[in-house]
């Protein structure tokens, strides 16, 4: 492995990721307004050029209620976006890493492992789904799971249940899966907790609050994943 293709480098996790590999590997990580992962034939001949031994596809819509308001955005970003990346990948020799999420889960059992079938309850996570099943059409796929949190909010709820890292935790971790884990499928977790105990296990003090009424049928109550990752 030697060059790096990275879609949404410009992002929470791909900035970072960005920087922890580039001081390894050569990368090439256009911008949206560089290379809109809609655009097909630019996108196409940008990674023809490239010629990539990975390609790391971070690209999305990963607003869960922003994904609600505009579903024709979900659809568009997440799943035609991928669309258009595997079929650019079609001719290349290359791995392709797709970074999923744990709302691919409805949150109704929790401790979930790469065996269980995805239900997703929200249109972020039937988006994300949609573009797992797309991914592993090509030959060297890898889906990976590996929530984050990534933004600290002052209100955290006590009963939504997960195995997140906080985003400066699981970089490294996402890396040395990528490299070494031969596995198509795999989920980067920590140990199952209510997301407020997760908040205070790293010191952060926030309001405790419950997942609002009006909320449920969108936020899952318990999307904790079994690690595999190596
Ligand atoms: N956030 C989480 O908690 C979490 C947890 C697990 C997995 N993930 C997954 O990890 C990945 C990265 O998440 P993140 O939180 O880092 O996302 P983010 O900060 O919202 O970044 C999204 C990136 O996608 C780019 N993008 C959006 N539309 C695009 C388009 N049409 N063409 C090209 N690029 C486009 C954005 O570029 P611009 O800024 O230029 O628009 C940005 O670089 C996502 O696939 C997400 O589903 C996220």
């Amino acid at each position: 492995m030697r060059k790096f293709f990275i879609t949404g480098g410009s992002g929470a996790l791909g900035k970072q990721l960005v920087d922890y590999i580039s001081s390894n590997y050569e990368v090439l990580s256009p911008t949206s307004s560089e290379c809109n992962i809609l655009d097909l034939d630019n996108l196409t001949n940008i990674i023809k050029n490239f010629n990539p031994d990975v390609v790391i596809h971070l690209a999305a819509f990963v607003d869960t209620f922003g994904c609600e308001k505009n579903i024709e955005k979900a659809i568009n970003t997440n799943i035609i976006g991928t669309i258009n990346l595997v079929k650019a990948c079609l001719n290349i020799n290359c791995k392709f890493i797709y970074l999923s999420s744990e709302y691919i889960f409805s949150g109704e059992k929790g401790n979930y492992t790469i065996n269980d079938r995805p239900d997703p309850i929200n249109v972020y996570g039937k988006t994300k789904s949609s573009a797992e099943y797309i991914v592993s059409i090509l030959p060297h796929y890898q889906i990976i799971r590996a929530p984050f949190i990534r933004t600290i909010y002052p209100k955290v709820f006590t009963n939504q249940y997960c195995s997140r890292y906080f985003l400066d935790e699981v970089v490294e971790k996402i890396t040395y899966n990528i490299i070494n884990n031969p596995n198509n499928l795999i989920h980067i977790s920590s140990e199952r907790m209510s997301l407020y105990d997760l908040y205070l296990k790293k010191g952060i003090k926030v309001e405790p609050i419950l997942i609002p009424q009006n909320q449920e049928t969108v936020i899952p109550k318990d999307t904790s994943l079994i690690n595999n990752s190596i």
